[in-house]
């Protein structure tokens, strides 16, 4: 693979090729839960995926991130206790008629997934005074977020799924790895080989919720409430399907 880290890279753009893979990255990345095949995540695969996340952007450059590589099937049974444990709170939560439905989700691989990935911010890093987090102090942990989606994008590139886990209590998580509290968690993602991957979310095939119309999102120069506002913008309905190349 071409090397694009080393020396100055032009600003011309890309080649309709590198144009479209990296669309297609985008719009085909999906949330795995289930699909992921035993196959090992070969070290210098994993490597690149977490070099990948290691470029995102960060506030002040401040790189809180790290990275816990879990592949320990003791340790993964204790993560995916606390995930059931909280799961069941969440389902308890949802109306009756939705409890059903929520039941019938699968909402994580944790036990199937070779590789459980788990991304911390650490938020004294760098010292008290960062540049750009004085006054908005959570930046530190969108910059992590940054490093998720980058790790994400290029794992779709690699035939490798992705799938995050929110489901559980912070201090358990914190108790099985043995995160201290200075330091953030951020993302608990299950990471293996996929053959197959959904054409739109899952969540969405499942009648749990739909991708809403970009049109209804977009506001002209200021907040504009819950309005949906005309736009001059192409139709959006196509989100969930390939764009024709650029
Ligand atoms: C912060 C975050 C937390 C998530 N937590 C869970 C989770 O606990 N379980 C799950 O099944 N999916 C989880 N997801 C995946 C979303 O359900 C998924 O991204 C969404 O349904 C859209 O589907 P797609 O990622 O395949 O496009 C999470 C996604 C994000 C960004």
């Amino acid at each position: 693979m071409h090397d694009v880290r080393c020396g100055p890279v032009s600003a011309v753009s890309f080649s309709d090729d590198e144009r479209a893979a990296v669309y297609k990255a985008i719009y085909t990345r999906r949330d795995v839960r289930d699909q992921f095949l035993p196959r090992p995540v070969p070290d210098d695969v994993l490597l690149r995926l977490l070099d990948a996340a290691h470029h995102a952007p960060s506030v002040g450059f401040m790189q809180p991130w790290n990275f816990i590589v879990i592949r320990d099937p003791d340790r993964k049974a204790q993560v995916h206790r606390a995930f059931a444990r909280a799961n069941d709170e969440a389902k308890a939560l949802f109306a009756e008629e939705r409890q059903a439905l929520y039941a019938s989700l699968k909402l994580e691989g944790i036990l199937k997934a070779p590789v459980n990935l788990c991304i911390t911010c650490d938020r004294t890093r760098g010292g008290k005074v960062i540049l750009g987090r004085t006054h908005n102090p959570q930046m530190d942990v969108y910059s992590t977020v940054c490093a998720v989606q980058n790790l994400w994008l290029a794992a779709r590139a690699e035939g490798i799924g992705v799938g995050w886990v929110s489901i559980y209590h912070d201090r358990d998580m914190r108790r099985i790895l043995g995160v201290p509290d200075h330091v953030e968690i951020v993302a608990y993602l299950c990471i293996g080989y996929v053959d197959e991957l959904y054409d739109a979310p899952e969540l969405q095939k499942r009648g749990w919720r739909n991708r809403l119309p970009l049109v209804d999102l977009i506001f002209e120069e200021g907040w504009q409430g819950d309005t949906a506002i005309s736009s001059d913008l192409p139709h959006p309905d196509r989100a969930d399907a390939l764009p024709a190349t650029p």
